[in-house]
């Protein structure tokens, strides 16, 4: 597997989250991503983006253009460091929250993509990472 291109952007504002969400839309077009699978990243990236902003305080995210073999791929990793997560399991349930939100972000994000993965510590960060392959 070989990063073809990689960007960091900041995740400090509300703005911020437009302008990734506009970021993930052209990178998957790049990669020549299907109109159903571009969306699917760019839903998963919003509410990842949003609970980076809403929970971690703010944050960054890396993106990343995959290929392995002839297989394209992008990868989105947000990270904070914020107050961490206590139960994953518990926060990856459908309804749970401990905000003003449905409790759907996670989980939906999960099952928009290909791989999924989690690392909190309670007290230092959270880092999501989220990938798709066309
Ligand atoms: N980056 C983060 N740092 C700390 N806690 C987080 C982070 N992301 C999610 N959480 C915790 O996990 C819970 C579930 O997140 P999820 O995105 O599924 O739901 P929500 O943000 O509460 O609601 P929704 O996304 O549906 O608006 C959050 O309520 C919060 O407690
Ligand atoms: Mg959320």
């Amino acid at each position: 597997m070989v990063v073809m291109k990689n960007d960091t952007m900041e995740l400090q504002a509300s703005d911020h989250v437009v302008l990734v969400r506009q970021a993930v839309r052209k990178w998957a077009i790049d990669l020549g991503f299907s109109l159903v699978d571009q969306t699917k990243m760019i839903t998963a990236a919003s509410e990842l983006a949003r609970n980076t902003l809403d929970y971690g305080g703010g944050g960054t995210v890396r993106l990343e253009a995959l290929e392995n073999g002839r297989r394209k791929g992008l990868r989105l990793t947000f990270e904070d460091r914020g107050p961490g997560i206590p139960d994953i399991d518990k926060a990856l349930t459908d309804g749970y929250t401990t905000g003003k939100g449905l409790g759907m972000g996670l989980g939906g994000s999960k099952r928009l993509v290909n791989e999924f993965e989690i690392a909190s510590r309670v007290g230092e960060g959270t880092r999501v990472t989220i990938t798709r392959w066309k």
